[in-house]
């Protein structure tokens, strides 16, 4: 006997998971379109559950799924099968579950998972449980072709969707949401249901004390570099710590305008110099902000000299903080460009415009940045 709801078998389900960490206006058009080429009925939002190894910043599993509800107005119901597994829920194993319950089933995934499809778990199962409906996303348009290669590997039926939506990515809604922005990528509903929830004020405290250390415009940077830093950490798979990413980025400034030493520990010879508030920075973050991770610190300590052999991290925020968008002069916005297209060539690019601008200046060049270039920069 079938206990609770029961579905009519004839109908067509498409079946689209997802973290909706939070759920984005992409994730709504995407479905839409999906749901209109494919003749489907029925629209099923399954929201992962990673208990394992959760990742950082995810809201809860229960916030998630009634985001997503809302991202569709209610047009879609949302299926919490992986909360109710509690783990395991590889798609080779959920699959045939969700068959079993909803009948004819359709897997949507984006053009951008379907390239990572041969490193899923029993991709060979998956789909041998049902049609797998692929729409493209921007930055993937040759959807055709990996759906050839996948199939040449694993056969099964896949459904080309016609839809090639923006390059919207959670990370810096999730970043812009945290500096107390409205993301234009979120739904109305999704936003009120935050502002309602009162999600992402994390860092409430914080932003009002650093706006006291910073003028309007220096802190109008601060979130500029945050966002740029988020951006290129997922964008380019650079897979460095959100939490650790936002937070470097938001303080790497804050010492600018309050010079003072204060008996913190920074180098004699940059004392009177610009470079001493990278020091004093991360001096000051420590002190003024609890900071007492070593990468974040550095990441501050470096920022405005960079040096030799730094980590991704160190680079990330160097680069984020050069090419932030509220540089809008000559030659920013086309290193910027370089930097979007290839992280590593235009950190490097960003680390020589400023060794030659300096150098041309005539001024003395601090030890760390002459170091800096000649390990990355010299042939
Ligand atoms: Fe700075
Ligand atoms: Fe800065």
């Amino acid at each position: 006997m079938r206990v609770g709801k029961m579905y009519n078998d004839r109908m067509k389900t498409l079946i689209f998971g997802g973290a909706f960490d939070p759920p984005h206006k992409e994730h709504v058009a995407m479905c839409n379109a999906a749901m209109q080429q494919l003749g489907a009925d029925r629209l099923v939002l399954v929201p992962t559950y990673l208990p394992r190894h959760k990742s950082e910043g995810l809201l809860d599993f229960d916030v998630r799924a009634e985001l997503a509800y809302a991202a569709f107005g209610g047009r879609a119901e949302v299926d919490r099968i992986e909360r109710e597994r509690g783990g395991d829920n590889f798609s080779y194993l959920v699959l045939p579950l969700l068959k079993q319950k909803y009948g004819d089933i359709i897997y949507l995934i984006g053009g951008d998972s379907l390239e990572f499809m041969p490193t899923w778990r029993h991709t060979e199962k998956i789909v041998e449980v049902c049609p797998i409906a692929v729409a493209a996303r921007k930055g993937y348009a040759d959807v055709e072709g990996q759906i050839a290669r996948v199939k040449s590997m694993y056969g099964g039926t896949f459904l080309p969707v016609n839809f090639v939506g923006e390059d919207v990515s959670s990370s810096t809604i999730k970043a812009e949401l945290l500096l107390g922005g409205s993301p234009t990528a979120l739904p109305e509903s999704v936003l009120s249901a935050i502002r309602e929830k009162r999600l992402f004020e994390n860092y409430a405290d914080m932003l009002n004390k650093l706006k006291g250390f910073e003028s309007e415009e220096l802190f109008a940077h601060s979130k500029a570099v945050v966002m740029r830093a988020v951006d290129f950490n997922s964008k380019h798979n650079l897979a460095q710590s959100f939490e650790k990413v936002f937070l470097a980025a938001l303080l790497h400034d804050n010492a600018k305008q309050r010079p003072s030493v204060d008996g913190l520990d920074v180098p004699s010879d940059c004392i009177g110099t610009p470079v001493l508030h990278q020091f004093l920075g991360a001096e000051k973050a420590r002190r003024d902000f609890g900071v007492d991770d070593e990468d974040i610190l550095n990441a501050i300590r470096y920022h405005t000299t960079a040096k030799a052999d730094m980590t991704l991290f160190e680079r990330l925020i160097y680069t984020a903080d050069s090419l932030s968008d509220d540089r809008t002069y000559d030659p920013i916005p086309a290193l910027r460009e370089i930097a979007k297209e290839d992280f590593e060539a235009g950190f490097v690019a960003t680390l020589r415009h400023t060794y030659e601008k300096l150098l041309a200046k005539g001024k003395g060049i601090y030890p760390l940045t002459v170091e800096a270039y000649k390990f990355y920069c010299k042939p």
